[in-house]
């Protein structure tokens, strides 16, 4: 048996790695401000967290949702406190997919409705309807397909409200990225946002905001969806949650009422995973590194939006897409293979940082000056 060959890899095999650098089995380091895909939040082996896992592990790891888990009311509460949604319930799940899956499914049990609106480039997981709600028809299967997502332009407040008009009563969620991950970091207006919110007060459909990638201290703010100043009525979150351990969740406004069984999971909230994400608040917390996140995150990208080969810089915090020409397209990989930098990418020609939020001017500024050499170097030809 091999694995199944369903990702396109680059040829390096990590085998160790601290805080933002990781090494390959060569012994070569490498800056990390891919974060495994927004996942490193806190720093890779941080001390607190392989401390935390490591003695929970040594008690017990995992037993099922069938008897108490204390553990799980400890996380609740520190996430209810660090995201400044004390009032909301916490579910906890396995991953972002299976988040914007109960998301969907919570709306739909509440309002007693089908249809949902998503938006162009939006990506919300590759399970059934979190994938019917993405657009990119090649990861839909047959199977996905549904008559029940509306996709509308992103920041489109006439489709929007045309939508509603249309069709308001049938609508029973609007799940929406606040800034596009795999879209290419674009982020959504403000006034978008609170038009969603008052629409979906209007016609009592429900607001999902889909945090897997944004959220999580990564923009500077705990939810990205706090700049808009209107509140979700459920918040969907994985990727930095767990800092690598499997872990997803849902936030839940104090509107919706839980009911035995509508919701459920073997591995959601095990002892293990409640670990591993109450070190990473508790890093957030005491670290400041939602302050970090929005800090060296503003200087990355001031100092981007100062190279003018650059055709657009976007983004918050630790969030950041650079889009260059196309003639430029060859320099994410220069800077893995050369400078020994992971970055990610968005098509087309769009570098993608999502390191940890504890990342540190000094990784800045080594990006930059490399990223500044490949532009100037690819110019001089
Ligand atoms: C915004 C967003 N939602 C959902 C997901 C799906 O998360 P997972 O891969 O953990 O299922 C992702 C993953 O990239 C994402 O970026």
């Amino acid at each position: 048996m091999k694995p199944f060959d369903v990702y396109p890899i680059n040829p390096i095999n990590i085998v160790k790695a601290n805080g933002s650098t990781v090494w390959d089995a060569e012994g070569n380091a490498y800056l990390d401000l891919y974060g495994g895909h927004a996942v490193i939040s806190i720093g890779h082996t941080h001390p607190r967290y392989v401390q935390r896992i490591t003695e929970q592990l040594n008690r017990i790891g995992f037993y099922s949702n069938s008897v108490e888990i204390p553990i799980q009311r400890e996380l609740a509460r520190l996430l209810g406190e660090v995201s400044g949604k004390v009032d909301y319930d916490l579910f906890l799940c396995n991953s972002g997919a299976e988040a914007n899956e109960n998301a969907l499914k919570l709306a739909s049990f509440y309002n007693k409705r089908k249809k949902v609106i998503a938006f162009s480039k939006s990506f919300h997981g590759r399970t059934s309807l979190a994938v019917a709600a993405t657009d990119n028809p090649s990861i839909v299967a047959p199977i996905n397909e549904t008559e029940n997502v509306i996709f509308l332009p992103f920041n489109d407040e006439d489709a929007l409200k045309e939508a509603f008009s249309a069709h308001g009563k049938e609508i029973s969620s609007v799940i929406i990225e606040s800034i596009q991950g795999v879209g290419g970091i674009r982020e959504a207006s403000v006034a978008f946002l609170q038009l969603i919110r008052s629409l979906c007060d209007q016609y009592n459909a429900v607001f999902i905001a889909d945090e897997v990638q944004c959220g999580y201290g990564r923009t500077g703010s705990f939810y990205a969806q706090d700049y808009s100043g209107v509140d979700a009525d459920i918040y969907t979150m994985a990727k930095g949650m767990g800092n690598g351990f499997p872990i997803g969740a849902i936030s839940i406004s104090p509107k919706f009422k839980a009911s035995h069984g509508s919701l459920g999971t073997t591995f959601g909230g095990n002892h293990l995973a409640c670990a591993a994400a109450l070190a990473v608040l508790e890093v957030i917390r005491q670290d400041r590194l939602m302050e970090n996140a929005n800090a060296v995150g503003q200087y990355l990208i001031d100092e981007l939006k100062r190279i003018e080969e650059i055709v657009e810089v976007r983004g918050r915090g630790l969030m950041i897409g650079i889009e260059l020409p196309a003639s430029l397209a060859h320099v994410k990989k220069d800077l893995l293979l050369k400078n020994r930098i992971f970055t990610g990418e968005a098509k087309p020609n769009v570098i993608r940082l999502l390191p940890a939020l504890n990342i540190t001017k000094q990784h800045a500024d080594q990006f930059l000056s490399a990223l500044k050499e490949h532009i100037k170097a690819a110019v001089a030809v």
